[in-house]
């Protein structure tokens, strides 16, 4: 078992992480919460299929009163009438400020349970047990919350750090393939911006990591999160080192929104935002080559990656227009060496939009040398 602190104010809690750990999530919440009796899990369809029946196991083992609240499978229902839905569900069933709200799912799933237990009475406790890949190295951890409006994703939020974050690496077998590669690309990420250790492994051994091997993901998670925890810990509120989260998300973003959120998963987005910084720092001068072909050979090592089907000059548009770019400057998180990253703010259009070329040529024609 690995226990990592999440140090933030007013009340540090830790994220747990063990294989099998569903199975004893009752007794671990029960040490955590000793007053605590009534708590809902909210999750979805797939999950209550597959792994409810062992949670609600465990927490009736550890002496809560469990009841399952499900919400509906999917981004789309990343929005505030799902949490109105909801708050009506807990309320007809009786909730109150000391019932606990347990977090089921993926980032979807997480970001509602959080915004939810933020808002219903005023707030209440949150416990996060992520079963997605990008939810159990990011999403959970940080307290970041939310809901989209038409205008753009994750608009309306809050930040609301849950009570503890049970992490079960096994959950992860159940998880479609796509959707598991995608989440390790955010690991890779942690990798390049401050745990060389962690994108070397991940450069060694992609192999066991696409078999899913129990030991391999345990490790790479307890280091993404201890990344993710480093950095939170330092900048709760986003002001500013936790921008080094963003490594691969500038250009990411603009993918996605540029294609819709159709053809690429987030962390697909990111791995070819991550192609593209690194090759932008290269340009740049501020990596190595041989540093900045290995970051693009192991982010190309899990997979192929969809091919990128919009122009290149769209692609530079929403760049531009992220609710993140101030004053038309577009930051970009480039790294310098393996394990290190800087923000850069004044990188050559020029410089973007080769990047952006290459990064075209490479996804639609994979046999261009890497
Ligand atoms: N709060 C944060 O700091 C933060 C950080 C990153 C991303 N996010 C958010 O996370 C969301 C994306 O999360 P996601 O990628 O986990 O997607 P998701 O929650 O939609 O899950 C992906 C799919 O996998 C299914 N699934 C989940 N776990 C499964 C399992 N163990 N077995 C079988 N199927 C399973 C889900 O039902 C869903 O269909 C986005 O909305 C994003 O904005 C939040
Ligand atoms: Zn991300």
């Amino acid at each position: 078992m690995v226990r990592i602190p999440i140090s933030v104010e007013p009340r540090p809690y830790d994220a747990i992480i063990e294989s099998g750990l569903l199975a004893r999530a009752g007794m671990c919440l029960r040490q955590i919460l000793p007053e605590r009796r009534r708590c809902f899990v909210i999750t979805v369809a797939p999950l209550r299929r597959k792994w409810a029946r062992q949670l609600m196991a465990s927490l009736a083992a550890g002496g809560w009163e469990a009841r399952l609240v499900e919400m509906p499978d999917g981004e789309r229902y990343k929005v505030l009438s799902t949490i109105e839905k909801l708050s009506e569900k807990l309320s007809e069933s009786g909730a109150d400020r000391e019932s606990v709200i347990v977090a089921f799912g993926g980032g979807v799933v997480g970001d509602v349970s959080g915004l939810l237990a933020s808002l219903f009475m005023r707030g209440m406790d949150l416990v996060q047990v992520p079963t997605t890949v990008l939810a159990q190295v990011d999403a959970s951890i940080g307290g970041k919350t939310g809901v989209n409006l038409k205008a753009g994703k994750n608009l309306v939020g809050t930040f609301h750090q849950p009570r503890a974050v049970l992490i079960d690496p096994e959950v992860l077998s159940t998880l479609p393939a796509r959707e598991f590669r995608s989440g390790l690309y955010e690991a890779l990420k942690c990798g390049v911006i401050g745990k060389p250790d962690l994108f070397r492994r991940m450069e060694e051994r992609s192999d066991r990591i696409l078999r899913r091997d129990a030991a391999e993901l345990e490790w790479l998670i307890a280091e993404s999160v201890r990344l993710k925890a480093e950095v939170v810990a330092a900048d709760e509120r986003e002001g500013g080192l936790r921008r080094i989260l963003n490594f691969g998300h500038t250009i990411g973003h603009a993918l996605e929104t540029a294609t819709r959120y159709r053809s690429l998963l987030h962390g697909e987005a990111v791995a070819w935002g991550m192609i593209a910084a690194t090759r932008i720092a290269a340009r740049l001068g501020r990596i190595d080559g041989h540093s900045a072909s290995r970051i693009t050979e192991a982010v190309l090592a899990f997979g192929r990656l969809p091919a990128i089907a919009v122009s290149s000059r769209e692609i530079i548009r929403r760049l531009q227009a992220d609710k993140k770019t101030k004053n038309g400057i577009v930051h970009f998180v480039l790294p310098t060496e393996i394990g290190r990253v800087q923000v850069v703010s004044d990188v050559p259009q020029e410089v973007v939009l080769g990047a952006v070329e290459e990064l075209r040529r490479l996804s639609q024609n994979r046999k261009v040398q890497a």
